[in-house]
């Protein structure tokens, strides 16, 4: 098991700090302190010289992303920050956990980031299933607001009705100004022209929760954690056929191996590995070969053809079914697009279609030929990158495991001949609707603090 240091989860000993005064005794909120003692321009150098990419996917620099935005004598409409808190790319759960384990950190970091980009108006878009994790940011924000803690910053938790899209910065603005959660063309971007046309900086959870610990250790430190390019800790959420899955907070640079078979505890039920998508369901599948290799960065990822994009590590063993893996994914971006560009909508239904026809034993050898055709003609031709992320992934299931496409059309049907399990994988997307009910359409859709 890893002794890497906890920056994220500092404090929590396993547990959670919901309660201000536990918080506060493990040092919490001494960034705020720090923070209102320093300018703008000063915390936004910090956070230059702590290296943190975003947590989100894109892995954007957040201190160079804060400096995009004008300063109000420049442009004197209100600045926004908004965080991304809706959480949906398959095989991520972290952000759920940081919310849960230490709000108080996260909206610790919403106060800093506030200043940082000199805003009095923060929100919350948090995915609609996370309940739980509302209620305890509800409670936070009482708990910080009964204190006055708040300063002069208005902090609105906006719960989302549970769209993937709306996760993409531009139709999760959308969808907070009410109109449909359809991304937007870029230029201009949110920093200039974001929510309601004004200045916005749109950041992930995790992301905003990182600034409270770079302020109160100095950005320099902070990039001494991790490698080089990818600097700090990240938590990693591991599912899929390990022994132990969970969220695990490891420095970057940590080898995939290890994070499988150490931290994890190997590969259950005594099977072996087979392949690994190492940062979300939109990122390129590894080989286990590859996966022996690599380590947890985004310089190693990239080299191995892949991403770390939401630090989302799946584990898959023998029993995996290529093919199958390819029509959950494939339908679950079909459900999830927007249908805003038509390459997406009509390609990732297609994807998914030929998908189906080759794992039922009807594909032929020009049905695969297609599917990376189609594949082509949708990835780079959308508005966003959901319907890339299709493409990619499945073009990345054919590339390496080519062998199980070829044998599916030889010898007309699945060779895992129903043997084949998912089970935990990327759920189908019938389980999606099943979880989508109205039940908790009773509480609030917003709380302001
Ligand atoms: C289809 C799609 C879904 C996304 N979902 C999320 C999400 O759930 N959470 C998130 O933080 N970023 C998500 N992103 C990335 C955001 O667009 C954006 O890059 C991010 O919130 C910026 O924050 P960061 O710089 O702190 O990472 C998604 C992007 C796309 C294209
Ligand atoms: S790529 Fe898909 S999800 Fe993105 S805007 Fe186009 S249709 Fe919508």
């Amino acid at each position: 098991m890893s002794s890497a240091p906890e920056i994220v989860f500092a404090g929590t000993d396993g547990g959670a700090l919901t309660e201000l005064a536990a918080y506060e005794a493990v040092g919490g909120l001494t960034a705020l302190r720090r923070a209102r003692e320093m300018t703008p321009a000063q915390i936004v150098a910090e956070l230059e010289a702590s290296q943190l990419r975003g947590r989100g996917g894109a892995f954007f620099p957040t201190g160079r992303k804060w400096s995009f935005l004008p300063k109000p004598e420049q442009n004197p409409r209100p600045h926004y920050l908004v965080v991304n808190a809706d959480e949906s790319e398959p095989g991520t759960f972290k952000d759920r956990e940081i919310m849960l384990r230490v709000p108080f950190r996260f909206l610790e970091g919403c106060l800093v980031a506030a200043r940082a980009i000199e805003s009095t108006r923060v929100f919350v878009y948090i995915r609609g299933e996370y309940l739980r994790e509302f209620e305890v940011l509800v409670s936070a924000l009482e708990q910080l607001r009964a204190r006055n803690l708040l300063g002069d910053v208005t902090i609105v938790l906006h719960r989302g009705a549970g769209a993937y899209i709306c996760g993409e910065e531009t139709a999760l603005l959308e969808s907070l100004e009410g109109e449909r959660g359809q991304p937007r063309t870029k230029p201009p971007f949110p920093a200039i022209a974001g929510l309601y046309a004004s200045p916005t900086a749109v950041n992930n959870v995790e992301s905003i929760t990182t600034v409270t610990p770079i302020i109160e250790m100095g950005g320099a430190e902070y990039a001494k954690l991790g490698v080089e390019d990818s600097t700090g800790t990240r938590v990693f959420s591991l599912s899929g056929n390990v022994v132990r899955p969970g969220n695990y907070e490891l420095p970057h640079g940590y080898p995939l191996r290890d994070l499988i078979y150490e931290v994890g505890g190997g590969i259950a039920d005594g099977r072996t590995l087979k392949a690994v998508i190492p940062g979300g369901s939109s990122t390129p599948i590894l080989t286990a070969s590859e996966a022996e290799k690599v380590t947890l960065d985004f310089d190693s990822l990239s080299q191995a053809g892949t991403a770390i994009g939401s630090a989302a590590v799946i584990v898959l063993d023998d029993r995996c079914c290529m093919v199958q893996l390819g029509v959950r994914v494939s339908q679950f971006y079909e459900h999830e697009s927007c249908g805003k560009c038509t390459p997406c909508r009509v390609g990732t239904r297609w994807l998914t279609q030929i998908l189906k026809k080759i794992e039922a034993g009807h594909g032929t050898h020009a049905d695969l030929d297609l599917l990376l055709d189609v594949g082509d003609h949708v990835n780079g031709t959308c508005l966003c990158p959901l319907g890339d992320s299709d493409a990619i992934a499945v073009a990345s299931y054919v590339a390496k495991f080519r062998e199980e496409f070829l044998q599916h059309i030889e010898d007309g049907g699945c060779p895992f001949h129903g043997t084949s399990s998912l089970d935990g994988i990327v759920a189908p997307t019938d389980v999606h609707e099943a979880h989508a009910g109205g039940a908790e359409i009773h509480r609030p859709l917003e709380v302001v603090g």
